[in-house]
């Protein structure tokens, strides 16, 4: 059992059900994406994690890059407007594109996100997310094609998630307690 953090109430994710988690999406991916020529963007910051354990779990050849985005409104809500503040380094044109998240929660962001990256004309484009806050009566943006798992309705944090930047560095994936906010 791994030593919890004090600020965390519960750990919902073990550093060894991600793990396992991590490896199943990846055999999977190696299988899908064999012949085919596999871009992964990771999505700055929350990604990184994600995207470092799961590159190394795909065996086939890949190229990675990173975008970073800003939400315009309160910054508690997705509008689903977002501003490119990174935007990619390479030129995806007729690539094989896996858009690596770490978070899905309305998909609004996404969705927002592969319209202006399909602009660019990649062969294919498709996303992995880590983790997928589907909540019941809800409808998510756009479908992952690739998921760890599902997350309930609470904000989480640990393996790349944040609560004002911290708790990025925690393996597992917890909820923090409530006096934490306050
Ligand atoms: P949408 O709603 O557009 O937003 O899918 C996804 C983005 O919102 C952030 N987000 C979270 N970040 N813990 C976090 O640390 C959470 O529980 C959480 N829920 C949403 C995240 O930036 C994600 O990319
Ligand atoms: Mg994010």
């Amino acid at each position: 059992m791994e030593t919890q953090h004090p600020d965390v109430e519960k750990i919902l994710f073990s550093e060894t059900e991600i793990q396992s988690m991590v490896k199943r999406i990846g055999k999977q991916i190696s299988e899908d994406y064999a012949d085919k020529d596999l871009v992964l963007i990771a999505v700055l910051r929350g990604a990184v994690v994600f995207m470092g354990d799961l590159m190394r779990s795909i065996e086939c050849p890949l190229a990675i890059d990173f975008m970073a985005v800003s939400s315009y409104g309160d910054g508690t809500k997705s509008s689903g407007v977002v501003r490119i503040v990174k935007d990619l380094d390479m030129d995806i044109k007729d690539r094989d594109v896996l858009i690596v998240e770490d978070i899905l929660d309305t998909g609004l962001t996404l969705k927002y996100l592969m319209k202006n990256l399909l602009h660019r004309h990649p062969a294919s484009l498709e996303v992995a997310t880590f983790l997928w806050k589907d909540v019941e009566g809800r409808e998510t943006a756009i479908e992952p094609k690739y998921v760890c798992t599902h997350c309930p309705d609470e904000f989480v944090i640990g393996y790349g998630l944040d609560y004002a930047e911290r708790y990025r560095n925690l393996p597992y994936v917890g909820i923090l307690k409530p006096e934490v906010y306050s």
